[in-house]
């Protein structure tokens, strides 16, 4: 057996982060990876983000898992749920609620801040609960505790809009994952923003607090602490912008001025030039139909058992299951 050690291992993530990083940077347009961007600052930015007028979307998911809980539980039978990207737990609480205990709840992120701050209410909520925090990364091969997480039928959910931040590649590769670590009869749950008039989708990431522009702006500063770039933190402005052919808001960093960004690397380090007026790209949030949804989810083995909708037809919950 061979031993690896911590620092190895470190050098190793700070290593894949920065190519990674490189990879994206040189594309067209270049791009923030996703994953990157979520440190203690940003996770504790975004439970505010959630909360501002303008994005509706939290505050739409939330009643529908209020309204829909018992009916998605009860047709699901899960026993365990692993929630993507769950951040602090608060959309698991309603569903928790109806499950039959005993029963196991597994958190994933890749802010373990995030993890680190499982509301409270977690542990009171259902205390036939079993609770264990995974720190992953969703998008990558599932560690074990995720592929044999002993109680079944399993219900996986995937909300607060996640789906929208992946681009079309890396959403059928999390749906070929999620559909090679779940057994026939487990269930998927969908967040879903729908697709809707440009003006209302596109407001929710300009916010007038600025809470937006001060998660994206921070990315940069995240990157020079963590990955030692060197990114003028005063030459970007925050930029959000309809894409009709992809139907999605692309939201970025605006170079206000030509830029020239060292990020540093083994064996070599990469210098990236962006010039004046040129989008970074940080994150993508995509709309969708629920047929367009339904389609996808039947090419990965799934088929979808209920759209449950918001009234105004802004967002929905999916809950769909691996055929047998
Ligand atoms: C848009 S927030 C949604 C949070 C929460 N589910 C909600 O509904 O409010 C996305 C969450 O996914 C996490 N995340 C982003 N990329 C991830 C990845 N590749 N693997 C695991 N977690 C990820 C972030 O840390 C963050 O907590």
């Amino acid at each position: 057996m061979v031993s690896v050690s911590a620092s190895a291992l470190q050098q190793d993530a700070l290593l894949q982060a920065r190519t990674e990083l490189t990879t994206g940077l040189r594309q067209t347009p270049p791009r923030l990876p996703y994953r990157l961007l979520w440190d203690e600052h940003n996770t504790a930015l975004y439970d505010r983000i959630r909360e501002q007028p303008e994005y509706y979307l939290n505050r739409l998911e939330m009643q529908l898992l209020h309204t829909h809980a018992p009916a998605v539980m009860g047709a699901s039978g899960a026993r365990t749920l692993i929630e993507l990207g769950s951040d602090t737990g608060e959309k698991a609480l309603p569903l928790l609620a109806h499950m039959t205990a005993p029963a196991t709840y597994l958190p994933v992120d890749v802010s373990t801040s995030a993890l680190n701050r499982l509301t409270d209410r977690l542990w009171h909520a259902s205390p036939g609960t079993t609770v264990r925090a995974v720190a992953a990364d969703f998008t990558r091969p599932w560690p074990a505790a995720l592929r044999e997480p002993g109680r079944r039928p399993v219900l996986v959910t995937f909300l607060g809009s996640t789906l929208g931040n992946l681009l079309p590649e890396e959403r059928q590769g999390l749906l070929e994952l999620v559909a090679g670590s779940l057994r026939p009869g487990d269930g998927l749950l969908l967040g879903v923003p729908l697709l809707h008039d440009v003006e209302g989708m596109v407001s929710a990431y300009r916010d007038a607090a600025g809470l937006m522009e001060a998660f994206y702006l921070h990315c940069l500063r995240i990157l020079n602490r963590d990955l030692g770039t060197d990114f003028d933190l005063d030459a970007y402005a925050h930029h959000v912008a309809w894409s009709a052919p992809e139907r999605r808001v692309e939201i970025g960093l605006r170079a206000l001025a030509d830029q020239s960004v060292l990020v540093p690397g083994h064996p070599a380090a990469h210098q990236m030039a962006f010039p004046c007026g040129e989008v970074v790209r940080a994150a993508v949030a995509v709309r969708f139909t629920a047929r367009q949804l339904d389609g996808e989810l039947s090419a990965h083995g799934f088929e979808t058992v209920r759209h449950l909708p918001d009234a105004s037809g802004r967002y929905m919950l999916l809950l769909a299951r691996l055929w047998a």
